[in-house]
């Protein structure tokens, strides 16, 4: 049986990693740490709470003491860990909460980790890393898509802070013996994902009639992956994976920006003007007056240092773990934007004036 500790779970990615398991693995124990920043929420585990298997605690993986306090009382064996600030623009604007969370909290997690298990002899112990393919840098139109052996290249300070905090984990591996695994996935979309990101950002300035914002020429190019393929990785990796080993994530699909951006335009015009209920929801959106919201595209000024291209190559998840994703992205985009209309209260809600103002100050050129 396993007692996970998943710090981060009130985020995007943490909080819906919680619900893939404890409804796949309903005898296993969760506990989430949560700084709660800006972009966690505690009401995204709403459902998970009602769950006796499962304990939400408020606090910072840097506090060290309270991690092994966490680690003892609650007979923590696995530890997967997605805190971290990962928005590339404000790692633009405020480096040092990246270095903070993603170095040094990284860092303090393993400290602690290695105390609890590895000093008192518990070899029954994984510790779990998310990280991204950000770490690799950029690629080529013609290159051929990242490897596990593709060598760091990170190019924003976020980039920078994961890159560091990944050779951490491996130094742990290779100096103490920690049981350390390593993930690197592509860009994620789906339930639950701050509207400070592409896609969340792009339907919800579609609704209320807001300018699109795409940095530069908009043929950049990311690899997306449905949330839950991502979750669908890690637990095989957690479960079957090799310890001091890296592993990539992805389902190869590439898009470049315009054309994600158009094809959340085409799939909301086809929504709002085919469905008067709807339309009369966000009377603002120009899809409800029958306009295509193609209108509202903005070419604005580019990211400082953006990748041009990202693609993962997952192969050796694909050939040693047997891992294949289960959502297309014809799928993945729909039940996607099927969340994002039937939970309005939980987006809504995250649009307060602070937020809304370091979107203008940020985005609109
Ligand atoms: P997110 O920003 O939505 O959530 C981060 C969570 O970490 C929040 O709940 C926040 O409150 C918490 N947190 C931040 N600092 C903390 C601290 N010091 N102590 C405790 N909790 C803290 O992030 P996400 O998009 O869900 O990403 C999760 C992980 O996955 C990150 O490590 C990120 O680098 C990685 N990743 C993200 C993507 C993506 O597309 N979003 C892709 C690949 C990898
Ligand atoms: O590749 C994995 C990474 O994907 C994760 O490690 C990061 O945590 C996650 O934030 C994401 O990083 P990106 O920078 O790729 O994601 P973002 O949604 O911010 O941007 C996606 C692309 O869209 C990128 O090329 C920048 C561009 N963009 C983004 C925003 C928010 C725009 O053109 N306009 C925008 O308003």
């Amino acid at each position: 049986m396993k007692h996970l500790l998943v710090t981060g779970g009130a985020g995007f990615i943490g909080a819906n990693f919680v619900y893939y398991w404890l409804n796949k693995y309903p005898e296993d124990h969760i506990v989430v740490l949560d700084a709660l920043t800006y972009a966690g929420n505690r009401t995204n585990l709403l459902e998970a709470e009602k769950n006796p298997k499962f304990e939400f605690v408020h606090g910072n993986i840097l506090d060290q003491p309270l991690v092994e306090t966490l680690l003892k009382k609650h007979n923590i064996n696995t530890i997967v860990h997605f805190a971290a600030e990962s928005h590339v623009d404000r790692s633009i604007h405020g480096p040092d909460e990246f270095i903070n969370t993603n170095i040094v909290g990284t860092h303090t997690l393993l400290k602690a980790s290695k105390k609890i298990w590895l000093d008192q002899g518990r070899t029954d112990h994984r510790f779990h890393h998310i990280s991204t393919d950000e770490v690799y840098g950029t690629l080529g139109p013609n290159d051929l898509p990242f490897t596990e052996k593709t060598a760091y290249a990170p190019n924003s300070p976020y980039a920078a802070s994961k890159a560091a905090s990944d050779h951490l984990v491996r130094a742990y591996h290779e100096t103490y013996g920690l049981n350390t695994t390593i993930s690197n996935c592509s860009n994620n979309y789906g339930p639950f994902q701050f509207p400070e990101k592409l896609i969340p950002l792009v339907i919800i300035n579609i609704l209320f009639n807001k300018p699109l914002p795409i940095y530069g020429d908009g043929k950049q190019i990311r690899d997306w992956l449905y949330v839950d393929d991502h979750n669908r990785g890690v637990d095989l990796i957690i479960k079957k994976g090799t310890p001091g080993q890296t592993y990539n994530i992805g389902g190869s699909n590439e898009w470049a920006n315009i054309d994600i951006v158009n094809l959340i335009c085409e799939l909301i015009f086809e929504k709002l003007s085919g469905d008067p209920g709807l339309a009369e929801r966000f009377p603002d959106s120009p899809a409800s007056k029958n306009i295509n919201p193609k209108v509202l595209i903005e070419h604005v000024k580019d990211r400082a240092g953006h990748d041009r291209r990202y693609a993962i190559d997952a192969g050796q998840l694909i050939k040693k773990l047997d891992y294949s994703p289960a959502e297309s992205f014809e799928t993945g985009i729909r039940k996607t934007l099927n969340w994002f209309f039937e939970n309005e209260m939980w987006w809504n809600r995250l649009l307060d004036d602070s937020y809304k103002c370091w979107i203008e100050k940020n985005y609109i050129g």
